[in-house]
């Protein structure tokens, strides 16, 4: 198969973790005979730097016209004084919205080789694989209207839902969950309190009726944190609204133990996202310390979710989890104090999990 991917590497580590993860990416190409193409384009940091601006118009133009775009991260701290308007992270802000992606998966799971990381018990986190999906361009962060009135010093924002908004996202956590193990939609809200988590909680029931083979649970968002804490392994699929999933799947990072180790995917837009979880990481850039198994496994994700190779990124899932458990560490989830472990750098890392892919391929 032939795929176009727009790639956006970033400033910071961003550049360190998406060389990794294109290897990766290669590698699978080269063994199924695929098609992987590559635009390199500049975001953030490395855009200001070049033309002034966090997201040029040639970089949107050229995503637009890709099957995917990767992105690595940005955020360097040395436009730390600019506006929000003017810094890296506008350019994602903005990407994110131009690309309409309204469905932002993220795993959470809990990797038996890393169960020392967590402060949460072993026998809590093992076998814990949960997949939020969280609306991501509805909901408090885009409602209109918004203000801060500095003569009265009010301030106000404004959650809107619509049943279409609720609707397309639903579909998305339920076609994901008829293709998983579990087969489980937990739906959060707040139907207590907010009319929108009304809404929320009547459309996600109705289109729970058109997948019989999945189970609907709801929650409420407050005992939601501490149930998320308490019995993770309970969890399948979380289907949230935009601000409790951004809250609830950061959270979850309890559970993997490394910010390093997670990865996402955006989807339902014009062009699907995949980024990594993790910022720029300013202190650890350039020194070869970033994990780059959180952009890895983003590679797993372009390729289950954008060329339908489903058996490649397990194999990639699957190799991480190998590498892990022959006792491979970087810095951030490498433990001093452990016996049988080796701290690698990111090249090193990304290798050993190259290998690991190789061989299984
Ligand atoms: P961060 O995610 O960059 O770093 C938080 C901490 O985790 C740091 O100590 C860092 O060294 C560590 N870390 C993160 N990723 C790692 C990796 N792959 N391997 C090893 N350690 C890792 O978040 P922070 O420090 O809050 O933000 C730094 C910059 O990144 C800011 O300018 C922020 O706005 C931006 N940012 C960008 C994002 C993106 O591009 N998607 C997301 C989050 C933050
Ligand atoms: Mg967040």
């Amino acid at each position: 198969m032939n795929l176009k991917i727009a790639l956006l590497a970033g400033d910071g580590i961003g550049p360190e973790v998406t060389n990794e993860a294109v290897n990766v990416l290669n590698t699978v190409a080269a063994a199924g005979g695929h098609t992987f193409t590559y635009t390199s384009l500049l975001i953030g940091g490395a855009a200001i730097d070049a033309h002034g601006t966090p997201l040029p118009e040639e970089t949107l133009k050229e995503t637009l016209a890709s099957d995917a775009a990767f992105l690595g991260a940005v955020g360097d701290n040395k436009f730390n004084s600019l506006p929000p308007s003017e810094r890296p992270e506008a350019g994602l802000l903005k990407i994110r919205a131009e690309l309409g992606g309204f469905a932002n998966l993220r795993p959470a799971t809990a990797y038996k080789a890393l169960a020392d990381n967590s402060p949460l018990r072993p026998e809590i986190t093992e076998g814990v694989d949960i997949l939020f999906v969280r609306e991501l361009l509805g909901g408090l962060y885009f409602g209109q209207p918004r203000a801060w009135d500095k003569t009265t010093d009010r301030a106000h924002n404004t959650m809107v839902y619509t049943r279409h908004e609720v609707e397309r996202v639903a579909k998305i956590a339920f076609d994901i969950a008829a293709k998983r193990d579990k087969k489980k939609v937990t739906s959060v809200d707040k139907a207590n309190v907010l009319e929108c988590s009304q809404l929320w909680r009547a459309v996600v029931t109705e289109v729970a009726k058109d997948y019989p083979t999945v189970t609907l649970e709801h929650q409420l968002v407050d005992s939601m944190a501490i149930h998320l804490m308490n019995r993770p392994r309970d969890f399948d699929v979380v289907l949230t609204e935009n601000l409790f999933g951004d809250i609830l799947s950061d959270e979850s990072g309890v559970i993997t133990g490394s910010l390093g180790m997670l990865p996402s995917a955006t989807l339902g837009g014009k062009v699907n996202l995949y980024e990594p979880v993790h910022g720029s990481a300013p202190d650890i850039a350039g020194q070869g310390k970033a994990n780059p198994i959180g952009a890895i496994l983003t590679a797993a994700l372009v390729l289950r979710h954008s060329a339908g190779l489903n058996a490649e990124a397990k194999i990639i899932e699957d190799a991480v989890v190998k590498v892990l458990e022959a006792g491979y560490r970087t810095t951030d989830i490498a433990r001093g104090d452990i016996a049988g472990q080796q701290t690698v750098s990111t090249s090193k890392m990304g290798q050993l999990v190259l290998d690991q892919v190789t061989a299984e391929l």
